[in-house]
């Protein structure tokens, strides 16, 4: 197994070394050497598998490290396919990413038309700042012509060819191979309990949301079915509703909570959003950023070449060299996803010394809620005041009301869209959803689970969720619903070492090394032992609770309650209405 893990280590370095080059660098020749070293790492990654077969009473031995990682090893993912079914994977997988991070589109602007505008920044930009229905209207749905729909018959190719490979790591459909590493049986039923939990606390804040956009938009603007226009809560995909801000918050007339515009002022940068965010790592005790990161990682969207500029934060398995790649603008919405980012890097220096086997999240939840968990404490006033991003900073109820409101934009919008994500690929993998009604099947989710509707009628050319990074990038998601989640639980935890007598949503962990340490000690696990475990030592309890969550939000469900007295909570939806060509 020592061996083994050295041959793990040199095999993973070279394909993650081709992927960040093409990823930051996409070049027709950059995406060849990136194919050809995919299909030689998988190749190798079979014939390891290969070998590890002949071990089949692995459940037998003695040595529990040993037994897990035989375990792990023993499911391989896609690359068990036969070799040519399995180029036909990767060639699908890259050409979708192509396809996706290469789109651009032409959109009216100032009486003509412009055209080459990209979804980073261009397109983000116009859904986050402008309040003009109708372009936000063309830029939703030209996006989704742009990136969306060339997807669909990949796509398609896409799930046979999974399935295909579930079956060959012993699985029966493809979702099945998805949750294997979650390692819960009813993990699908745990996600279901989870949401029905926060369900009624995200329907009042969808109707006080509803009831603001109603005002600012005209009752004539709003679908008489309850539910609210995709396209007008600030994002490409209604996900995170931040940039609303200004058109629902409780105290407009008060300070804003988004430190962007003070950001600028001081002439901020992205690397000194990345030191910010160095500094809160290592003043709670936990690892700095080693040489490789300052010098490798790339934290700005290059001019002279086309990236991927999707944030991500890469692990190149040599135990020296870890980066991020991020297209860095100065708001505080990137200041947060730097410290989401910084939040894998430091899991990653954490648990370098496991077997490349445990090098992961005690499940794909924890490795999302790092990051986060610590932004939320550096997003509270009073944190934000320390670092000198908000003047006069005096607590009180307008105060409080504001930032809790700016916290559910985020953190509350967002819950339905991370459950969907998956649920909607779960049933396309087990065939629960027809291949002929995949666009529908997508509706019904975002209409049922998030009550967001079209604003134009949708047929089963359009490929809406193609227009989603992870779905063409074939990146898991419900990791982002467990780590909205279980970021509360931490938070509480760490909190009630740091801060025991202040509430939750207050609370700034910043400085307390017993927190950090208690941090620390279940990051170096990595995958080491099955999470509830994990998940005992975070929290004291094995299992994932929404408690925290929605303590954390007490101040704004009494406010909510008091403010739409007079709305209808929930909404009825019929996805034929929205459905061109009904099957
Ligand atoms: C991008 O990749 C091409 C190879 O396709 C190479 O010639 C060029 O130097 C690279 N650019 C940078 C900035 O690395
Ligand atoms: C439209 O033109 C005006 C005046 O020339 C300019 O200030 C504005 O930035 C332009 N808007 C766009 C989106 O190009
Ligand atoms: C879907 O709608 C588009 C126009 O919006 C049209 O070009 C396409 O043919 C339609 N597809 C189907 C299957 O009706
Ligand atoms: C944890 O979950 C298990 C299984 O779902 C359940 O039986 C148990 O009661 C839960 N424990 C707590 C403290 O909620
Ligand atoms: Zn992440």
């Amino acid at each position: 197994m020592n061996k083994l893990n050295d041959v793990l280590e040199k095999l993973n370095t070279a394909q993650v070394n081709a992927s960040w080059i093409f990823n930051t660098n996409i070049t027709n020749y950059n995406e060849e050497q990136l194919l050809k070293e995919t299909s030689k790492y998988n190749k190798e990654q079979k014939a390891i598998w290969q070998e590890i077969q002949k071990f089949s009473n692995y459940k037998q031995y003695q040595d529990p490290a040993l037994r897990r990682q035989l375990e792990k090893l023993s499911v391989l993912g896609i690359a068990a396919l036969d070799s040519n079914e399995s180029q036909k994977f990767i060639n699908i997988s890259t050409e979708m990413e192509r396809i996706y991070s290469s789109a651009s589109v032409c959109l009216p602007r100032n009486g003509s038309l412009k055209c080459g505008l990209e979804l980073e920044p261009d397109l983000s930009n116009i859904m986050a700042t402008s309040r003009d229905y109708n372009l936000l209207r063309e830029t939703w749905l030209r996006w989704r012509d742009s990136a969306g729909r060339p997807i669909r018959n990949l796509y398609l190719e896409y799930i046979r060819l999974g399935n295909k490979a579930a079956i060959k790591n012993g699985f029966k459909t493809l979702d099945d191979l998805w949750l294997f590493p979650w390692e819960t049986p009813d993990f699908k039923q745990q996600i279901e309990q989870l949401w029905q939990e926060v369900m009624p606390y995200y329907q009042k804040f969808h109707a006080y949301v509803r009831m603001k956009l109603r005002k600012f938009y005209g009752a004539e603007r709003m679908p008489n079915d309850g539910t609210i226009p995709a396209h007008i809560l600030g994002n490409m995909w209604a996900q995170s509703w931040t940039n609303i801000f200004d058109v629902v918050a409780p105290y407009p007339g008060k300070k804003s909570l988004d430190v962007s515009e003070t950001m600028r002022a001081q002439n901020y940068t992205a690397l000194r959003m990345v030191q910010l965010s160095d500094k809160f790592f290592t003043d709670l005790g936990l690892i700095p950023m080693p040489g490789p990161f300052w010098r490798e990682s790339m934290i700005n969207k290059p001019t002279d070449r086309k990236v991927v500029c999707h944030a991500s934060a890469w692990d190149f398995y040599n135990r020296k060299d870890f980066r991020i790649k991020m297209c860095t603008n100065v708001n505080m919405e990137d200041l947060i996803t730097v410290h989401h980012e910084m939040g894998h890097i430091q899991y990653y220096l954490q648990y370098k010394n496991q077997p490349v086997t445990f090098r992961e999240g005690a499940n794909p939840g924890f490795h999302e809620a790092i990051g986060d968990l610590l932004a939320l404490s550096v997003s509270t006033p009073k944190h934000l005041s320390k670092i000198n991003l908000l003047s006069d900073y005096e607590e009180d109820h307008e105060l409080t009301l504001n930032h809790q409101m700016q916290m559910a934009l985020q953190k509350v919008s967002f819950l339905p869209f991370g459950y969907l994500m998956d649920a909607w690929r779960w049933d396309l993998f087990s065939g629960k959803a027809s291949k002929n009604e995949m666009n529908r099947h997508w509706w019904m989710y975002r209409l049922k689970l998030q009550g967001v509707s079209p604003p134009v009628k949708r047929n089963e050319t359009d490929f809406d969720a193609g227009a989603k990074f992870h779905v063409p990038a074939s990146v898991e998601y419900i990791r982002y619903f467990v780590s909205f989640i279980i970021q509360f639980q931490f938070h509480k935890s760490l909190c009630d070492i740091a801060q025991p007598n202040v509430p939750l949503h207050q609370c700034d962990i910043d400085g307390n090394q017993e927190a950090g340490q208690r941090l620390a000690k279940a990051l170096a696990l990595g995958s080491s032992q099955e999470w509830p475990k994990t998940m005992e030592m975070m929290t004291g309890s094995r299992n994932m609770s929404a408690k925290p969550l929605i303590e954390y939000f007490n101040p704004l469900w009494k406010y909510i309650d008091e403010q739409i007295k007079n709305e209808n909570v929930g909404w009825n939806f019929n996805v034929n209405q929205y459905m061109e060509n009904n099957l």
